[in-house]
């Protein structure tokens, strides 16, 4: 293990009935309330209303940002920053997926930053203060609910780029899986592809003595392999969601990060795929990953071998650990695939074209990746292999 620090200052509300929290939690930060949500999947399964009454016993003021996109993009933070200005907002409350929280994040930090919020992204300036936010989830897959990451998309420039600030944690977030059950299938396959992503990019570090962090990781996959294809089939099952929805917080808010450094850049070479194609992050992730994974099998094909086995039900018997890694790396394609993930670029139309674009992109802080350092060729490679 390498020494570390932990803090993560969100109170985590899990659980049906959950967001009768709501009124209590809000009355903690004041009475002007800035609502962000998307493109409408809120108005559609009733939460929207809810939401309001329960703001109303709050006696809460309420603005609202309305439309964020998935990916969201940075004129709509650019909108919130002013409607937090305008009006005065204490608190802002998120209630939707992973680009709605991640919206509001960058509108947190905006609101209490004199220049372009742009500024954080590329490493300009740090946020020194931040509006106090608040969530409730309806989608799980990026952790976005209990951490301080968040990825936005610069439509002018086609950049899409991840930051991250101690001021940009949710105070709160309200998790109750009932608000996952209308969630359709292709965007749930993401989910679960990019919840089990997160735990791979953790995975692949470099640091010793991690047996705790590898058996929480070999558990959330299990856990996650195991629920996925019934949940698939039965979108309303509250138990499956819950489990799904659990795994996805626990995956990225810091829990299996202590004491080592994951990888990160498969996360980095979708990036740039989805700021070119608008795609959604875990269809490219699905895509992807299995060939970070194979073309880095050298660096360590006993970590490999240690995923077939623990967790992909590989037969060690008689092979070597490459060939046992391998077989793993299939066997995680083969299950995404078998939920309904996509598996090369060509299923999002995207052919060789802009990869000289997106290497450039992937790249734009340097070599990237702590289990192995990517240059812009590895990458170009990776996008080959995924064609
Ligand atoms: O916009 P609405 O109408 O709400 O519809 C959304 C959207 O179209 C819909 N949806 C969400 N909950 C729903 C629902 N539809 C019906 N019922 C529900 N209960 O699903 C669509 C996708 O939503 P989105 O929020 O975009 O998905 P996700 O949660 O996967 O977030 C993706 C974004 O998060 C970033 C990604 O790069 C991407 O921009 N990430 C953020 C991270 C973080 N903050 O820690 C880490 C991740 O690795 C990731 O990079
Ligand atoms: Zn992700």
């Amino acid at each position: 293990m390498g020494p570390f620090e932990f803090y993560n200052p969100t109170t985590l509300i899990f659980g049906k009935g959950k967001l009768s929290s709501l009124p209590a939690e809000v009355s903690k930060y004041g009475k002007k309330v800035l609502l962000v949500y998307g493109g409408g999947s809120i108005k559609r399964s009733g939460l929207y209303d809810q939401t309001l009454s329960l703001l109303k016993e709050a006696g809460a003021e309420v603005t609202e940002l309305a439309g964020v996109e998935p990916n969201p993009r940075l004129s709509t933070v650019h909108r919130g920053v002013e409607l937090c200005r305008e009006n005065s907002i204490e608190l802002i409350l998120a209630v939707g997926g992973g680009s709605v929280l991640d919206c509001a994040k960058a509108i947190a930090v905006g609101a209490k930053y004199e220049g372009d919020m742009w500024d954080f992204v590329e490493r300009k300036a740090a946020p020194e203060a931040g509006l106090p936010l608040g969530t409730v989830l309806t989608m799980a897959a990026t952790g976005s609910e209990m951490n301080g990451g968040s990825v936005i998309t610069n439509e002018a420039t086609q950049e899409k780029m991840g930051w991250g600030s101690l001021y940009a944690y949710p105070a709160f977030s309200i998790l109750d899986p009932e608000h996952t059950f209308s969630l359709p299938k292709d965007q749930t396959v993401y989910g679960i592809v990019d919840i089990m992503s997160h735990v791979l990019e953790h995975y692949f570090h470099l640091d010793s003595n991690t047996p705790v962090q590898d058996g929480f990781c070999e558990t959330i996959l299990r856990t996650v392999m195991e629920t996925a294809p019934k949940l698939v089939e039965d979108l309303n099952n509250f138990e499956l969601r819950e489990t799904i929805m659990y795994c996805s917080t626990m995956a990225l808010n810091g829990m299996i990060s202590m004491g080592l450094r994951g990888d990160w850049a498969t996360h980095n070479i979708e990036h740039a795929v989805s700021a070119v194609y608008d795609i959604p992050h875990g269809g490219g992730l699905a895509i992807l990953f299995p060939n970070w994974m194979k073309y880095n099998i050298d660096v360590q094909p006993e970590r490999f071998k240690q995923l077939a086995v623990q967790v992909m039900g590989v037969d060690p018997a008689g092979k070597s650990d490459k060939e046992i890694g391998l077989e793993g790396i299939e066997a995680l394609r083969s299950f995404w695939t078998s939920i309904g993930a996509p598996s090369s670029l060509a299923d999002y139309d995207i052919d060789d074209k802009d990869i000289e674009v997106m290497a450039d992109k992937s790249v734009r802080f340097g070599p990237f990746g702590n289990f192995r350092k990517l240059e812009r060729q590895d990458v170009i490679e990776i996008y080959n292999m995924s064609l």
